[in-house]
């Protein structure tokens, strides 16, 4: 291939990280890849706005057909949230033969199991590492580091806007609302961050690697959650006098066919490793029967660590087209099983 052709859809702050190191990385990833890598055409909604990245102006779009039609593009970069709009970008642009990289855990937790058989129907990769827990190759290290391994349980912090403000408000004594809006200012928080406090963001990660840990379904509604936003100050003083951490924890355990899911507020003692964890740092704690445990430790969110996520993925599907082999991602498991509730 001469060179690669990639339509963004999205700028904000993982698209402009996305393009940043591009720009910054592209020896190294001609090195990688065989070839330059070009932004064709960049979606976004407002052509105007000051942008904290340079972008040619005329590459800029509000028509997202001529980012998922183009005939020239090879792959789309997906970093402009949401979700039932999202999911018909891409599909249309699976079906238009596009390889698909997104960071989009709210559409991979509801419609993975659809979006990855349409991809894999039309030969095309979907690859999602920066779904969940940002910069850290936490879905990689799941599947294709512990392969041979049988994942029996997963512990961690998977949402770092939440970990930003319960150690601000334990470390400096900082107001919620006062921390919540440096997350949103440093780009850490979901553009209606209710999903970010209720915990719903942390579920979707959950659900992404239980059904990716345990190549089972899981169902996002089988997730038990609660979030942060009834957390107080007299809560976190209380935990810091009896020596413990509060933090917002997913887990997600395996006992033979029957799994749980939760994510929810969490004393530590100060000396658990997850306790360590601060700001939007992520942790996440793999049980393997073989392995034992292994721990996963690294920025969950923003702007460079995020779209170090994507641009690997996206040497994942250069390398995948020089052997002929896309569409058969390794990071696809088997959706065999249901999750089985107590219930069942
Ligand atoms: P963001 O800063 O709000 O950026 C969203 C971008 O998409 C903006 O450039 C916006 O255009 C564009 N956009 C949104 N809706 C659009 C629409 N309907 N039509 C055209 N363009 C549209 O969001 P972000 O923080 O980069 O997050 C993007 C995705 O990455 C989300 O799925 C998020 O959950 C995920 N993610 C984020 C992080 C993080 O740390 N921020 C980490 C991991 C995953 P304008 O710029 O013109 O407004
Ligand atoms: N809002 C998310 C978080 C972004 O704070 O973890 C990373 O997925």
């Amino acid at each position: 291939m001469e060179s690669i052709s990639v339509g963004l859809l999205g700028l904000g702050t993982v698209g402009s990280g996305v393009v940043t190191i591009l720009h910054n990385h592209q020896d190294k990833l001609m090195h990688q890849v065989g070839c330059p890598i070009k932004v064709k055409r960049v979606l976004v909604q407002d052509l105007h706005k000051d942008r904290n990245v340079h972008v040619d102006p005329t590459l800029l779009t509000t028509d997202v057909n001529e980012v998922i039609n183009d005939p020239e593009i090879d792959v789309v970069i997906e970093v402009m949230g949401g979700v039932e709009e999202t999911r018909q970008h891409v599909l249309s642009s699976l079906r238009n033969k596009k390889h698909v990289v997104t960071a989009n855990k709210d559409l991979m937790a509801l419609y993975g199991p659809e979006l990855l058989g349409v991809a894999s129907e039309n030969g095309c990769d979907l690859f999602y590492e920066a779904s969940v827990a940002g910069g850290i190759p936490i879905l990689r290290g799941l599947v294709d580091g512990l392969a041979s391994d049988r994942i029996t349980k997963l512990m961690g912090i998977v949402n770092g806007t939440t970990n930003f403000i319960l150690t601000k408000m334990s470390k400096n004594g900082s107001p919620y609302e006062d921390v919540l809006k440096e997350a949103q200012e440093l780009g850490y928080a979901e553009s209606d961050p209710t999903a970010d406090v209720e915990g719903l963001d942390a579920a979707r990660k959950m659900a992404i690697l239980a059904t990716l840990g345990f190549s089972m379904n899981i169902d996002l509604q089988d997730v038990r959650v609660q979030g942060i936003s009834a957390v107080t100050d007299d809560d976190i003083d209380y935990s810091k006098r009896l020596g413990y951490t509060l933090k917002l924890i997913g887990m997600a355990h395996r006992e033979g066919e029957k799994v749980e899911v939760s994510v929810e507020p969490t004393l530590l003692p100060d000396t658990h490793p997850l306790a360590t964890v601060n700001n939007e740092y992520n942790a996440v704690y793999v049980y393997g029967e073989a392995v034992g445990e292994t721990m996963f430790y690294g920025p969950g969110a923003g702007s460079l660590p995020t779209a170090t996520a994507i641009v690997s993925d996206l040497v994942g599907v250069m390398k995948n087209l020089r052997l002929g082999v896309n569409g058969r991602s390794a990071v696809s498991p088997q959706y065999d099983k249901k999750l089985k509730s107590d219930s069942e």
